[in-house]
């Protein structure tokens, strides 16, 4: 490595969790994945990566549940740098990647999208690349279906099989209790499922809901509550029926909606406002329906590098 890049700082980006406030599936299509008709929403349950020039490739996790994330080349965050390094080869150099973890691992909230978005962010910066979001979106959309969202964040209508994100608009912030289940589920795992449980089922194609995106701009949590839907909640309650105690019990606790989040295991509750949804986490751990639980809020933009490091 040469002197100039050892002495670069090292880039540290936050990047959110996601909701999916709506998620309609369609078919499976030729390629193995679905179509989706779906609205991000970002919230404040964050990873921090960080990229620091180094001798060689690199990748370590810290934080809750860190050890069930891989600190090889499947990680999505080193693929991501590798990625971008690829496709610019007269500026990149090897990096180490670090990356702390808050976001539930193989929870439904893309925390490995987050990663990758991250490092994309991240490396753009580091190695001066002037990609900016738009120029990212590429890789974005060849490391996975939820990475383009890590990027802008905010709340966004997703189709395609989740890359195509356009910002919606909406007023207001949205209070959540976030309850991660013990364990993950595989995402290919919970669309398989989707599949056979529709078998002989007529699929349509999936559309938004108009009433969701008004509820939005409106700011209007009940209203919002009321549209809230995901197609995998079914296929995520057949391979884990506790899941749908867990959805019950915030109901009845008080939370005024409340799903599974994206391919689950995680539920996430929507609460009438700060005080509720801290009264509804509480309430959640001292009835025994949940251990682990985080209140967030939304939205949150995306990526956003938070500080740039001096050389050790
Ligand atoms: O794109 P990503 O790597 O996040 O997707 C993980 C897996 O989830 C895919 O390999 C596929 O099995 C499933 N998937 C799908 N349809 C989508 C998104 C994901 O079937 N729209």
């Amino acid at each position: 490595m040469t002197s100039h890049v050892e002495n670069l700082p090292g880039v540290t980006v936050r990047v959110p969790a996601k909701i999916n406030l709506e998620l309609r599936v369609g078919p499976p299509r030729p390629d193995g994945y679905h179509g989706l008709a779906t609205v991000f929403h970002a919230v404040d349950l964050v990873d921090h990566v960080t990229v620091t020039p180094a001798e060689r490739w690199g990748v370590d996790v810290e934080g809750t549940d860190a050890h069930l994330v891989p600190e090889d080349d499947s990680n999505l965050a080193l693929a991501a740098a590798k990625m971008l390094a690829g496709a610019h080869t007269e500026k990149a150099f090897p990096v180490h990647v670090h990356v702390c973890k808050q976001i539930p691992v193989a929870g439904g909230m893309a925390g490995g999208s987050a990663d990758a978005a991250g490092a994309l962010v991240a490396c753009d910066a580091l190695w001066g690349l002037g990609l900016g979001v738009e120029g990212l979106h590429e890789y974005a959309a060849r490391l996975g279906s939820d990475v383009n969202f890590a990027l802008v964040g905010g709340t966004a209508v997703g189709s395609g099989r989740g890359e195509n994100v356009v910002p919606a608009l909406t007023a207001g912030r949205y209070e959540w209790v976030v309850v991660q289940a013990e364990g993950g589920l595989s995402t290919p795992s919970v669309f398989r499922e989707i599949d056979r449980l529709r078998e002989g089922r007529e699929v349509p194609e999936p559309r938004p809901a108009p009433e969701l995106l008004a509820a939005l701009r409106q700011g209007d949590v009940e209203g919002l509550a009321a549209c809230l839907y995901n197609d995998l909640e079914e296929a995520a309650f057949s391979l884990r029926p506790e899941l749908e105690s867990v959805r019950d019990a915030g109901l009845m606790l008080g939370a005024v909606g409340g799903l599974v989040s994206g391919s689950g295991p995680t539920i996430v509750f929507l609460a009438r406002d700060r005080h509720s949804a801290c009264d509804l986490a509480a309430a959640l751990v001292n009835s025994g329906a949940a251990t682990r639980v985080h209140t967030a809020v939304g939205p949150v933009p995306g990526a956003q590098i938070v500080e740039s490091t001096p050389p050790a």
